[in-house]
């Protein structure tokens, strides 16, 4: 390994590449791939009836996903408790579709004592956290459906003074569980000096109570004008917005989507006149993935972590640990017995590996000894017999078969004289 660094760890060399590989291309590989996917967002709106919130998601995303409410008749009976309905909706721009779904809280805020309002829509978001867990921990967890909320628009009335005690309740309740992104509604009702002061003590308000709204990300920016555009973003927040899906004539002819009054037209896309392009900036255009891998990463996982720990499966994080130094010292333990088990285990089979060896190298020679000792004895064998035939021949005094051609000679001469 090289200096500096430790064992078992890869070194990273840096290295001038020489020419073109084609690994610069990732990026675009990486685009094709989500565009044919396509994406999902989910985004809750929250607020008391009337503040505008349909005609909002309407104006954000330029399609009618809500169609015009009928005023509810004086008569009319009113749900005695906050209902949560989902619209989704596919829209496509350039080719990229996008599946949006907005959760609608109507009733919230509506009732003449609306101290329990929050409960089920913390109730809702986490059941959309407990679908996503199950799925995980499915065998087949091929298609996971993400239903979970990866943005909550938090309406404000615009009444110029300081939040309500049920805006910050609400807040403090949903604020580690979503990105909370406040509005003030109806921005057109307060004159420029009025939404300043009312944005300001709104954020006194949001940290006096700890309450984490989502921020824009100042970390890693690219380039000066990023880090420009988060600023600025960041310093519209909370955003003052008005809606408007109705398309008016300025006095000066342009066609805008605003609102008309008396004395002039409030344009939704002009940044003079409201936040409203700032919101869809942060909502849409610029940090939508990052509202929702914060919501992955950040929101998600604390909840998964407690969830799974209030089950008792134990965390195996050095993290738990180092706060758990019994449960360290345990666990070590028994990594330690496991070392010396193994250990023993294999000095056992080097034992055995070598007696067999030995073993076998002596019944080896023990073989060979033996085949040595027979050879010698069927030679010794050989040698006896061979020596006993001599012996006879000798004692006889002739030979033990008569050489066939003397024989025959002498029969002949014998015959024929
Ligand atoms: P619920 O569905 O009852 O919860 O109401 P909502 O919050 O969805 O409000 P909706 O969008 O239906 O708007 C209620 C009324 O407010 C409508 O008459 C809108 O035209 C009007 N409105 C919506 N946005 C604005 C705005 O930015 N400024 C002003 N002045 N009026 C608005």
């Amino acid at each position: 390994s090289l200096p500096g660094n430790a064992p078992g760890i890869t070194p990273i060399i840096r290295k001038k590449l020489m020419g073109y590989v084609g690994f610069a291309n990732l990026p675009n590989q990486v685009h094709r791939k989500s565009v044919r996917k396509g994406f999902q967002f989910t985004t809750m709106v929250v607020g008391e009836s009337g503040l505008g919130k349909s005609t909002l998601v309407n104006t954000l995303f330029n399609t009618t996903l809500y169609p015009p409410k009928e005023p509810l008749a004086p008569d009319a009976e009113r749900s005695q408790t906050v209902a949560i309905q989902s619209i989704s909706a596919d829209i496509e721009e350039n080719g990229v579709r996008l599946r949006l779904t907005v959760v609608d809280t109507p009733g919230f805020g509506d009732f003449v004592n609306n101290d329990d309002s929050w409960k089920p829509i913390v109730e809702n978001i986490e059941a959309r956290f407990d679908s996503y867990l199950e799925q995980e921990n499915r065998v087949n967890r091929q298609k996971i459906v993400d239903n979970r909320v990866h943005a909550c628009l938090y309406f404000i009335q615009p009444t110029g003074h300081a939040l309500k005690p049920l805006d910050i309740e609400f807040m403090r309740r949903l604020h580690t569980k979503v990105n909370l992104i406040p509005v003030i509604a109806k921005a057109d009702t307060l004159t420029d000096d009025e939404v300043a002061e009312f944005k300001a003590r709104i954020l006194a308000d949001i940290a006096y109570h700890n309450i984490h709204i989502f921020q824009a990300p100042t970390y890693e920016m690219e380039d000066a004008e990023t880090m420009d555009e988060a600023e600025e973003i960041a310093s519209k927040i909370p955003f003052a917005v008005v809606g408007s899906d109705q398309v008016v004539v300025t006095p000066d002819g342009r066609e805008v989507r605003g609102r008309s009054y008396p004395w002039g037209v409030i344009e939704v896309d002009n940044e003079e006149h409201c936040d409203f392009v700032k919101l869809r900036q942060m909502l849409v255009r610029t940090y939508m993935e990052e509202l929702r891998e914060y919501t992955n990463d950040v929101l998600y996982e604390n909840w998964r972590t407690e969830k799974l720990l209030s089950m008792g499966v134990a965390q195996d994080s050095s993290v738990f640990k180092e706060v758990n130094p019994a449960l360290r010292m345990q666990e070590e333990r028994v990594l330690h017995e496991a070392k010396l088990a193994k250990m023993e285990a294999e000095m056992k089979m080097v034992f055995q590996q070598k007696v067999q060896e030995k073993e076998a190298k002596l019944k080896q020679s023990e073989e060979e000894l033996y085949a040595r000792h027979r050879e010698m004895k069927e030679s010794l064998e050989k040698q006896r017999l061979d020596l006993e035939e001599k012996k006879r021949k000798i004692e006889n005094g002739r030979p033990l078969t008569p050489e066939k051609g003397t024989q025959q000679k002498t029969r002949k001469g014998f015959l024929r004289p």
